[in-house]
């Protein structure tokens, strides 16, 4: 997110990040409640609407809090492993064991062995855990985002039934587990909560530690407008504060689409100098609330080279949501290798088209910034009120 001004301090409609706690704001009370609820229960289900914010208040809040916050302060110590299912629940979780440090990440074949390991018994994760170098006396908090990704297997192209419950099993027994301290935290869609009564033993965990998480209030909403500028020295005048609480509808996107306004604003602003304060024209000129999102992505699909490129990008973000059911769209993160197959085409194109939407001060597409994909990273749509918006 760097431009010629430093760093934009909002970061468009992708979720914030562990690392950008510092640009966080209006979650204080959230983060604190949800501290409260780990020091009492192993399994947590952060749940609300799409857009309402979890992911950020999970990564930004919750997170950085166990590392160097209160939880750390108590005397306990913390390593976090983070994962999304995707199409590969296993896999995937095995991977983000490795990436916390537990395992020796030179091993060969580190993670298909874990994923092995895993699969083996309902016990398989905290047997994993066992054998891994976890420090005694340190906790382990597994974080599922996108959880509702695991509903998935009633399509023909999910992953199998089997596959799914053997993941809330591990899940399960590992939060049950008295000789192992795992935490799992979850967010999920709240348009999804019926469907775990499918899996035993889901329905009756999400009943016991289910946070609802509560919409941000006017003030809250404008420590997260207002605040960000100041961490960087910069001020936003007051009557665009004023304009943009204005402006907020009610509308369940209201967040991404906040989030993104602000984004264009700050480089609309950055454009025009940077000079004095954030101000109104900054904020007009990117076509305002109902306009930036739309506008903006269409400016960068306008902005292909060619008809090719735009083929691609067309079929790049039809396969990365499905529809569930009517009305239910989901995002469907794939593998850079797997988009190729579908895609078709030169790679150099469709690496271009992702480049171009994952770009500084665009973030439609993820992983954001510059950092060179390989044929297995996940790309992922930032957010699924692009498939509402655009
Ligand atoms: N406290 C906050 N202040 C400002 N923007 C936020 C805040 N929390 C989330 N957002 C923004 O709202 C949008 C949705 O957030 P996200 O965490 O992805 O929600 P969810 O996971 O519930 O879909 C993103 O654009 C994100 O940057
Ligand atoms: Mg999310």
């Amino acid at each position: 997110m760097n431009s010629s001004n430093g760093i934009n301090p909002f970061p468009g409609i992708r979720p914030f990040d562990v690392q950008e706690k510092y640009l966080f704001f209006g979650r204080e009370d959230q983060t604190a409640e949800l501290l409260t609820r780990l020091r009492k229960t192993r399994f947590l289900a952060v749940v609300g609407s799409s857009g309402s914010g979890k992911s950020s208040l999970v990564r930004a809040g919750l997170i950085p809090e166990l590392h160097g916050g209160t939880m750390a302060a108590a005397g306990s110590a913390w390593e976090v492993a983070v994962m999304k299912p995707g199409g590969d629940p296993l896999t995937n979780l095995a991977k983000s064991l490795v990436d916390a440090d537990l395992y020796d990440p030179d091993q060969e074949d580190v993670v298909s062995m874990i994923r092995a390991s895993l699969s083996r018994s309902g016990m398989g994760l905290v047997d994993t855990i066992q054998q891994s170098d976890l420090e005694s006396k340190t906790n382990l908090l597994i974080v599922v985002d996108q959880f509702e990704e695991i509903f998935r297997f009633r399509r023909m192209t999910g992953i199998s039934e089997e596959e799914a419950g053997h993941f809330i099993r591990l899940l399960l027994e590992a939060s049950q587990d008295e000789s192992c301290p795992i935490y799992v935290v979850l967010t999920m869609r709240s348009d999804f909560l019926g469907d775990c009564a499918q899996f035993g033993g889901l329905a009756e965990a999400v009943n016991e530690g289910e946070y609802i998480i509560p919409r941000l209030n006017r003030n809250q909403r404008k420590q997260a407008i207002e605040a960000p500028s100041r961490v960087g020295g910069r001020e936003m005048s007051n009557r665009l504060v004023q304009r943009l609480l204005n402006d907020i509808s009610d509308d369940p996107d209201q967040l991404p689409i906040l989030q993104h306004a602000l984004m264009r604003t700050w480089e609309y602003w950055v454009q025009a100098g940077s000079e004095g304060p954030v101000d109104l024209e900054h904020y007009q000129a990117t076509g305002g609330m109902t306009e930036a999102l739309s506008r903006h992505a269409d400016e960068v699909f306008q902005s292909l080279p060619d008809g090719e490129h735009r083929r691609i990008a067309t079929l790049i973000f039809k396969s990365l949501t499905e529809k569930v059911s009517e009305n239910r769209g989901i995002r469907r993160p794939m593998q850079l290798n797997e988009l190729h197959e579908i895609c078709g085409g030169d790679i150099k194109h469709l690496l271009h088209v992702i480049d171009e939407f994952r770009k500084t001060g665009c973030t439609f597409l993820m992983p954001a910034g510059e950092s060179a994909l390989q044929k297995h990273t996940i790309i992922d749509i930032s957010h699924e009120s692009l498939m509402r918006v655009w």
